[in-house]
């Protein structure tokens, strides 16, 4: 790994360097600019996949069939010898997650989420979330005291929406997030050292039988939560099985959590170091929607999504071969100056709002309509009821992600 971390020379006036590289990592946007500028799609020796960092090119690819998202297998593969045990069951789990299946399948397991996440039904949970952003912040938030917005407000808010909302009881809480936080490390990357594996396997192992538990007792004795509204709509048994169901439910909470913690932390700290853009928005607080907008474009906090060739195809004038890896970094495309006008502006007013940061296509971020209400929700919150609002200090530092943007820290004066 670490012979890997020298930069590669391979085009005059360009270096190419290692993604994970801490100074990238730190601030990606200056590299990635200059990557996509010297090429939108390019072989990258050094990470041993194509970067495809341009918005065009990188819709073209989740467009095309033959860029599949099966890519289970290949994680199983880095799984040390040791940690073999639980593998085999935890990655039967994972090739039931619809973000690692290709049409048809895709299309048949998605369908039976696709009317929980529709706007109608989202739109039902607007009072508890912000009823719960209210409670947080007035617990968690005194205004004039110094504190770290990340670990206070961002990282707790989705997780007590996201448990609600998926019928997980609060005394279940602590260890239903352990589980998922150590699956994260499986399909992140985090987990290295064999031990470590053997930790992730077995969570995502006691995550499926927690929900087979919490499924069978939903069955019986229906609530107002995601489990029992898709139970009530028949399609588990029918379209899809129990099993599939169960499955699909160990990545929900995983897709959602980290990530719309870390767009309102994202979004909290791209609005405090530019004052203009927060003065526009004390000013008119109903532009929360558009902040929450373009901080998915300018400091997303999914950097890319990944996706193997199921055979050659030809990609912007290059041969992709069957077996490649493509990396689609959306925090490239979504700075691409054929997309956005002025793209290193973090700006609020934008017109030119279609960023790649919930992904794009087939795998479109189903819950794209929930983390922009709970990241809303908070942002309205902490603009009209924190005048005081600032950053405690500017040097922000960010954990080591290939996939993730992921503040370690955000500390503000309330
Ligand atoms: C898919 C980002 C919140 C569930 C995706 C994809 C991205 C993404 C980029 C596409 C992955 C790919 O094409 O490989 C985000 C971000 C979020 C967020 C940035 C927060 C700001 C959520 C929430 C949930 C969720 C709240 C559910 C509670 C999913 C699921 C998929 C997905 C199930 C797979 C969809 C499919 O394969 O059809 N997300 N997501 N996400 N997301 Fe999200």
């Amino acid at each position: 790994m670490t012979a890997t971390l020298e930069p590669v020379r391979h085009a005059p006036g360009f270096t190419e360097r290692y993604l994970l590289d801490p100074d990238v990592n730190a601030d990606p946007y200056p590299y990635l600019n200059s990557l996509r500028d010297h090429g939108p799609v390019r072989w990258s020796p050094l990470h041993r996949a194509w970067l495809v960092t341009g918005h065009s090119q990188l819709t073209r690819v989740l467009r095309e069939p033959a860029a599949s998202a099966a890519r289970v297998g290949p994680m199983m593969d880095a799984v040390p010898e040791g940690a073999r045990g639980d593998a085999e069951r935890a990655f039967e789990i994972l090739s039931r997650w619809m973000v690692f299946t290709d049409a048809p399948d895709h299309r048949r397991l998605r369908q039976v989420f696709q009317e929980q996440f529709s706007a109608r039904a989202i739109n039902r949970y607007q009072a508890l979330i912000e009823r719960v952003t209210r409670a947080l912040l007035a617990r968690r938030a005194v205004p004039g005291r110094v504190g770290d917005l990340a670990a206070d407000v961002a990282k707790p808010l989705p997780a007590l929406v996201f448990a609600r909302w998926l019928g997980v009881p609060q005394q279940h809480s602590a260890s239903f997030w352990y589980w998922n936080a150590r699956v994260g490390d499986l399909v992140l990357g985090a987990a290295q050292e064999e031990r470590e594996y053997r930790t992730s396997l077995q969570s995502l192992v006691n995550l499926e039988d927690y929900l087979a538990d919490l499924v069978r007792q939903r069955r019986a004795e229906p609530r107002d939560d995601l489990i029992s509204a898709v139970l009530a709509g028949g399609q588990v048994g029918a379209g899809v099985s129990e099993v599939e169901f169960i499955g699909m439910l160990t990545q929900m909470a995983f897709a959602g959590g980290e990530t719309t913690s870390n767009l309102i932390a994202n979004a909290v700290r791209a609005l405090l170091l530019h004052p203009d853009q927060l003065a526009a928005v004390r000013e008119r607080p109903e532009l929360a929607r558009a902040v929450v907008e373009e901080a998915m474009r300018f400091d997303g906090p999914s950097k890319m999504s990944i996706r193997v060739a199921s055979r050659d195809f030809g990609l912007d004038g290059d041969t992709v071969r069957g077996g490649d890896r493509l990396f689609l970094v959306s925090a490239a495309a979504n700075r691409d100056p054929d997309r956005h006008p002025d793209p290193d502006r973090f700006l609020v007013t934008r017109s030119d709002t279609g960023h790649v940061g919930f992904g794009f296509g087939a795998h479109f971020c189903i819950g794209a309509a929930l983390a922009r209400m709970v990241a809303r929700s908070a942002l309205e919150v902490l603009i009209t009821e924190y005048p005081g609002l600032r950053l405690a200090g500017t040097r922000h530092s960010w954990q080591l992600s290939l996939l993730n943007r992921s503040l370690t820290a955000l500390p503000v004066r309330y």
